[in-house]
């Protein structure tokens, strides 16, 4: 049998497949499909054991041996400041600056998944790289943007518009670089951001190495989270009965008690944006490639060979999951009958020791916007029944139009 080559076609083959083939199975002479919850969990958790960075092409230019740096030391640098940012304060400033980009589009007639990019995009700016001129932030906005426009677009687009492409993210680079030199010599202030402890790092790291860890970083917030809040309008729009479960939830919450910890100040929000990342899981594939090698049951997978793991896969299951193709946010009560079997069938953010580092983040993000939703904006959109979720590097809603008023 061929593989699909659109990726619509591709996911349901592989769906199809997956069900048929308990959830491992070559998708081509290339690349495993590990898509047993299971399985995916322990791949991961043994493929990135002692994970090293290297600097390969540096080294291999001046003929060294940079000192190695362990992933797991750069994760841990990163979850010591996303603690540090998961206060009220920051949620709060985050919230304001979600308002702020949603308040200059009151009242316009827009495309609501790009509405959404931006607002997450801009938003979230702050949190990986902060400190900027405005002129290095829109350089630095626009290379996201067009790194996720070649995701999200079925055209590849002309020589010269590819061309444009490099050149931005070259000069995307060069701010990130200056920005991390002139913290380190003093010439711009430290800031509390995800790229600030590597400037401590500096000598170890090199700048190379500390560019990548950064871009690591923007390149997770311009993609995931716009797609995660586009899902999330599309199901409030098709759920109206959810429309009023979460306004009655959310405009009695405390705001105090929401930034300071959301989930248990508006439980029944949370539910719903888990079942939003349940359904719609960005990015729909990771592709990776093994270090080690594993016995699969019915087959093996070998030290360098790829192999590919699907979170939306495992969250449409019918294996694990009760009606899985059903948006029901309450499958996440306690002890509801069709919620998931067991915690490796949940996974929107990934498996340990990779996982995302903006899970809380992430899902705050997303109650913010319902809580906006609820409480500032009126959201009317044209024919509803045209919109349709198109399965591209991530789950994209399209012909998504309207218009947000305020109350
Ligand atoms: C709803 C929003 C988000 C979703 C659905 C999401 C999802 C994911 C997924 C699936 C991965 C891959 C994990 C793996 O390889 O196993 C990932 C990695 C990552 N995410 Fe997120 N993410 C979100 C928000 C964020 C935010 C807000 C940040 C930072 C502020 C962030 C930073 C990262 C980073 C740095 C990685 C790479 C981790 C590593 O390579 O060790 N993400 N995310």
């Amino acid at each position: 049998m061929t593989t699909p080559q659109h990726p619509e076609d591709f996911l349901r083959f592989m769906r199809m497949r997956s069900a048929r083939e308990d959830g491992i199975f070559w998708v081509d002479d290339q690349r495993l499909g590990v898509f047993e919850p299971e399985a995916a969990r322990r791949v991961s958790a043994t493929n990135w054991q002692r994970f090293v960075m290297h600097d390969r092409l540096v080294d291999m230019m001046l003929r060294r041996h940079s000192p190695e740096m362990r992933w797991s030391r750069i994760r841990s640098a990163w979850m010591t400041q996303m603690h540090a940012l998961a206060t009220p304060e920051h949620h709060g400033a985050l919230a304001d600056r979600m308002e702020r980009i949603m308040d200059a589009r009151v009242g316009e007639d827009v495309d609501l998944t790009m509405l959404m990019q931006d607002v997450t995009l801009r938003s979230l700016l702050p949190v990986a790289l902060t400190g900027l001129t405005s002129a290095e932030a829109e350089l630095v906005r626009r290379d996201l943007e067009m790194k996720l426009l070649r995701l999200v677009s079925p055209d590849p687009g002309s020589t010269w518009h590819h061309l444009k492409f490099i050149s931005v993210q070259m000069r995307s680079g060069l701010v990130v670089r200056r920005v991390l030199r002139q913290r380190a010599d003093g010439r711009r202030r430290r800031e509390a951001d995800l790229a600030d402890p590597f400037v401590d790092l500096l000598p170890e790291l090199g700048m190379d190495r500390a560019l990548d860890v950064v871009t690591a970083v923007l390149t997770a917030i311009g993609g995931p989270p716009g797609t995660a809040a586009a899902s999330l309008l599309y199901e409030f729009v098709r759920n109206p009965d959810w429309q009023r479960r979460l306004t009655d939830e959310l405009r009695e919450v405390d705001p105090v008690a929401f930034r300071t910890s959301p989930t248990t100040a508006a439980p029944a929000t949370h539910r719903f944006v888990k079942e939003v990342l349940r359904m719609w899981s960005p990015p729909l594939l990771l592709v990776r490639r093994s270090k080690f090698g594993f016995d699969l049951g019915s087959t093996r997978l070998d030290p360098g060979q790829w192999y590919l793991l699907s979170p939306h896969l495992i969250h449409r299951d019918e294996r694990v999951w009760k009606q899985p193709d059903v948006f029901d946010p309450d499958r996440f009560l306690p002890g509801a009958p069709h919620g998931p079997k067991d915690r490796t069938c949940y996974v929107p953010f990934g498996w340990a020791p990779k996982k995302c580092i903006g899970a809380n983040l992430g899902t705050f993000q997303l109650m913010a916007l319902c809580h906006l939703l609820c409480t500032r904006y009126r959201l009317s959109v044209e024919h509803t029944d045209r919109i349709t979720m198109a399965l591209r590097f991530a789950p994209v809603p399209e012909n998504f139009r309207g218009r947000l008023t305020l109350r």
